[in-house]
């Protein structure tokens, strides 16, 4: 392993694992491959622009040709894939492009990984293949895919195409399941962003219905690291869970980013839930944990780090919320808001 074709890496996740990457193996060359959708962003990359060891090639992983051309000009060894529509509020509005994608798209990159002979390829999936989770249970990678929305849809349809072409052409494949990450460059529509940004802002924070759904919020350095320990000890054809092993109620969230902004309670409005809004999830992390990974960060530290992080950054994200974003906040907040109890709830 030594020419990564990192698909998706000028994402929130991707841009993080290139430069995680470059700074610990001094010997390894990284591609970017990436469409540049609304979520991808050149300046997730800057702090790498001028590292000799890094390229980027705009393209999309639906483009047999242009993924075949950039694996032989830069003689791609391993493809790490994180190119996906990620938004799952999107995928309600507008499912195609999730679908073109993590389905298709996964299927052209494993056809590439077929016919070049890679040696590896790793697909970046999520914890919402495994759909709502009651209390007291936690996932394990041998579970049932039982997606809800139409992103968890796509990305299971992914694992089961990466799976089918490990168990029939013997393709060296892994996978990795993901809980929530948060962290530096994620864009501003999910959750955490969102809600700092806005804190910041004196705006209203739009929690779903009554607040109490779970997730398992993760800092995504450590998701890199445990990314970086499956690529280089996991087992081939397996599946490994990666969170905190904790899940905290999204109104316990907001409480620790709006104490960290000093920012008050009452700008929490409660809004119309999201269609088919899974409550909880939750993972074992025991596999990832027996290869001997542990997150270094709770999701209190995580969410306090990342809420900083926005607050320093504004150079960031001012540019992101403006613009068709504007028009995508109207559209999926604006009734929901004006609907509203005005007061915390
Ligand atoms: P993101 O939306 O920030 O980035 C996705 C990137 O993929 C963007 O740079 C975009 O331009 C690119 N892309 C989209 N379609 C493409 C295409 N057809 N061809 C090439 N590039 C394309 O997403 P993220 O949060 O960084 O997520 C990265 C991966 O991790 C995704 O596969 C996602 O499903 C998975 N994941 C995310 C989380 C999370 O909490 N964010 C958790 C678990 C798993
Ligand atoms: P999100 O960041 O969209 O990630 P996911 O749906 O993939 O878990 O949402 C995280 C949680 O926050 C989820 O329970 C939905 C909730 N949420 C809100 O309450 N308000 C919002 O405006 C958003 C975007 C999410």
């Amino acid at each position: 392993m030594k020419n990564l074709l990192i698909t998706g890496g000028a994402g929130f996740i991707g841009s993080n694992f290139v430069t995680y990457m470059l700074n610990n193996y001094t010997t390894y060359q990284v591609v970017v491959y990436d469409k540049l959708t609304y979520a991808g962003n050149l300046d997730n990359l800057l702090s790498v622009a001028d590292d000799p060891r890094y390229r980027f090639v705009k393209g999309d992983i639906c483009d047999a040709t242009a993924v075949a051309q950039a694996i032989r000009q830069y003689e791609i060894d391993t493809i790490i894939n994180f190119a996906a529509e990620t938004h799952v509020d999107r995928s309600i509005m507008d499912p195609d492009a999730f679908i073109q994608t993590s389905v298709y798209g996964t299927y052209v990159l494993l056809e590439a990984t077929k016919r070049f002979g890679l040696e590896r390829f790793h697909q970046i999936s999520t914890d919402e293949v495994y759909g709502h989770i009651p209390p007291g249970y936690s996932s394990k990678e041998t579970d049932k895919l039982d997606p809800r929305s139409p992103y968890a849809a796509s990305k299971a349809s992914a694992d089961l195409m990466v799976n089918a072409y490990f168990v029939t052409y013997g393709l060296p494949v892994t996978i990795t399941r993901g809980s929530n990450n948060i962290g530096p460059y994620q864009y501003p529509e999910k959750v955490v962003p969102l809600f700092a940004t806005n804190a910041i802002d004196g705006e209203p924070l739009p929690v779903y219905g009554d607040g109490r759904q779970m997730r398992e919020y993760q800092y995504v350095l450590d998701h890199c690291e445990a990314i970086d320990l499956v690529l280089h000890q996991g087992a081939l054809g397996e599946v490994y869970n990666i969170g905190t092993g904790v899940e905290i109620e999204n109104m316990r969230m907001v409480e620790i980013l709006l104490d960290e902004l000093g920012a008050p309670r009452s700008l929490i409005r409660h809004v119309a839930d999201r269609p088919g809004h899974d409550r909880r999830y939750s993972l074992d992390i025991g596999k990832i944990r027996a290869l001997g990974w542990e997150p270094r960060h709770t999701a209190e530290e995580a969410i306090r780090l990342t809420a900083r992080w926005y607050r320093e950054n504004e150079w960031w994200w001012r540019k992101i919320k403006s613009g068709d974003f504007l028009a995508y906040y109207q559209a999926q907040y604006g009734r929901r808001l004006a609907e509203a109890p005005t007061t915390a709830g």
